[in-house]
């Protein structure tokens, strides 16, 4: 399998309207692909303007935030892109699409890094971030999952929240788990 890199992606349509949403990039030789299952707004913006930025970020408020409705982040121009990255932005690259694999499902975007910036620095590694993201992936595919999958891997990332979360990884937490309970109650109505 390849490495893969979860970032939040800001991309815009013709008309420079700004789209934000977390995707994983994938590693093919120094190029990163852009994989967005249909149908996507991403990825009608890849097909319109050819550029995305992939903002580095370890923001749990983000992460959950795309995934549960809360999907305007401050924002600041980079110069030279007509697409902006995110505050947030440990640090961005610039994406410009270089081919496409099209595909009925999920096309495939490959992508060359342009430019790059750095913004702020990385301050070590945290379990309840880690579980935000993971629990974030596991909310984007609720609709797939079998109700006592959800109730494991919930109760299991739990774990890492509860024994090493702050602040903003708590609320991130409870956006998801809004989600979460509101899923589960709806397949036993
Ligand atoms: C960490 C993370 C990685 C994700 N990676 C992908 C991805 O590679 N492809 C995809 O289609 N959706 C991915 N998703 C789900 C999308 O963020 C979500 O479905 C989003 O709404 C995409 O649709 P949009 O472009 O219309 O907003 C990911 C979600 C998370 C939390």
């Amino acid at each position: 399998m390849p490495y893969i890199r979860e970032t939040i992606l800001t991309t815009a349509d013709a008309e420079g309207r700004v789209h934000i949403a977390p995707l994983g990039i994938i590693a093919e030789g120094g190029d990163w692909v852009v994989a967005p299952f249909r149908p996507s707004k991403t990825l009608d913006n890849l097909a319109a303007t050819g550029i995305a930025v992939a903002n580095l970020t370890d923001d749990p408020l983000i992460f959950a935030g795309c995934l549960t409705g809360r999907k305007d982040w401050p924002l600041v121009a980079i110069e030279g892109s007509p697409v902006p990255r995110l505050a947030a932005a440990l640090s961005h690259d610039v994406l410009v699409v270089e081919s496409v694999a099209e595909d009925e499902i999920r096309p495939r975007f490959r992508c060359r890094v342009s430019t790059s910036g750095q913004h702020a620095p990385f301050t070590g590694m945290n379990r309840a971030r880690a579980a935000i993201v993971e629990a974030a992936i596991l909310v984007s595919r609720l609709h797939m999952l079998p109700a006592e999958k959800i109730e494991a891997e919930i109760a299991y990332l739990n774990i890492a929240i509860e024994k090493t979360a702050g602040d903003a990884e708590r609320q991130a937490w409870y956006w998801l788990m809004e989600r979460v309970i509101a899923h589960l109650a709806s397949l036993e109505a």
